[in-house]
């Protein structure tokens, strides 16, 4: 079991209702599209007539997304809490060529420690960095990043963060990659609280509305909508966030996250 109720039934209806849409077909990678919100664009975007790459974490849940969503292009395979396979993860990804669209999506809730800042936090750093930029890129923050703060010295040491922090650094990886890579538009998205199983895992409470919590990244990955074309923006629901840690504008505070990524993997942002 890896979807709650409400994602398999949105699946079901995204497979009846949603038509192509006319004009140019993107190429698109979702990591963390086996289940939850990143299979939910995932089938959404090829049901438009989009070429879609999903990721998965093992050889398992690759079979498992390609059963089903067998229009997937391909699958690429890495777990992001081990940073030799995100390395792997990137040859696999470059050698399908170019991206249009990059959806870093991909996060674990319960893990703690190194492996959730090699999952939520290095690994997005790392597959920014080494896989050939795609025009369009959306990273996965959430409501808690407000609770999160930089941790420099344990991503410098490889050390333990928090979901909170997290969810932070992937607000301010998106905003210095809007910064720096002027070609490139690149957005955070809060979902929301929507009824994935990661939500579960707090209890059948997500109050906000599951379609909303994933049609902004299908949104920004068409990019054909008027005001869909923006970038260095945090959105929520297609508008823009309301309420947003003052870290993830401060871009002293984004270069010094980009120095201890660099100092952990040895690898630098460009
Ligand atoms: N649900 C919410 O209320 C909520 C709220 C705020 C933000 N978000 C964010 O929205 C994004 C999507 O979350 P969701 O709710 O759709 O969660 P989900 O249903 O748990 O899906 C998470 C996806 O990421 C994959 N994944 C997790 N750890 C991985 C790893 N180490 N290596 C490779 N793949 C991995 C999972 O693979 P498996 O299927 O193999 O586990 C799954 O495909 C996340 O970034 C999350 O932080 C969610």
């Amino acid at each position: 079991m890896y979807n709650t109720q409400e994602v398999a039934d949105e699946l079901v209806r995204i497979d009846r209702n949603v038509r192509p849409l006319e004009g140019e077909p993107k190429r698109a990678l979702i990591t963390g599209s086996t289940a939850g919100a990143g299979q939910l664009v995932a089938a959404y975007l090829l049901k438009r007539g989009h070429t879609v790459v999903a990721h998965a974490r093992d050889a398992q849940r690759a079979a498992d997304v390609r059963r089903d969503l067998p229009q997937l292009a391909e699958v690429v395979i890495g777990d992001l809490r081990h940073l030799d396979q995100t390395r792997a993860l990137v040859e696999q990804i470059n050698a399908l060529g170019e991206f249009d669209v990059i959806i870093h999506n991909a996060a674990e809730y319960r893990s703690s420690g190194p492996e959730l800042l090699n999952a939520n936090s290095l690994s997005p750093y790392l597959l920014t960095a080494l896989v050939t930029p795609p025009k369009q890129l959306s990273y996965l923050s959430s409501n808690q990043h407000l609770d999160g703060g930089l941790s420099l010295e344990e991503v410098r040491s490889g050390g333990g963060i928090s979901y909170p922090d997290s969810k932070l650094h992937m607000a301010m990886i998106a905003m210095a990659v809007a910064r720096l890579r002027p070609k490139c538009r690149a957005n955070a998205v809060n979902p929301g609280w929507i009824p994935t199983w990661m939500a579960l895992l707090d209890g059948p409470y997500s109050r906000d509305d599951l379609r909303a919590g994933y049609m902004t990244q299908v949104w920004l990955a068409e990019g054909v909508e008027p005001g869909s074309d923006i970038t260095g923006e945090y959105l929520f629901h297609q508008q823009l966030e309301t309420r947003i840690n003052d870290l993830v504008h401060d871009e002293s505070a984004q270069d010094q996250l980009l120095a201890a990524y660099a100092e952990q993997s040895g690898v630098t942002l460009t």
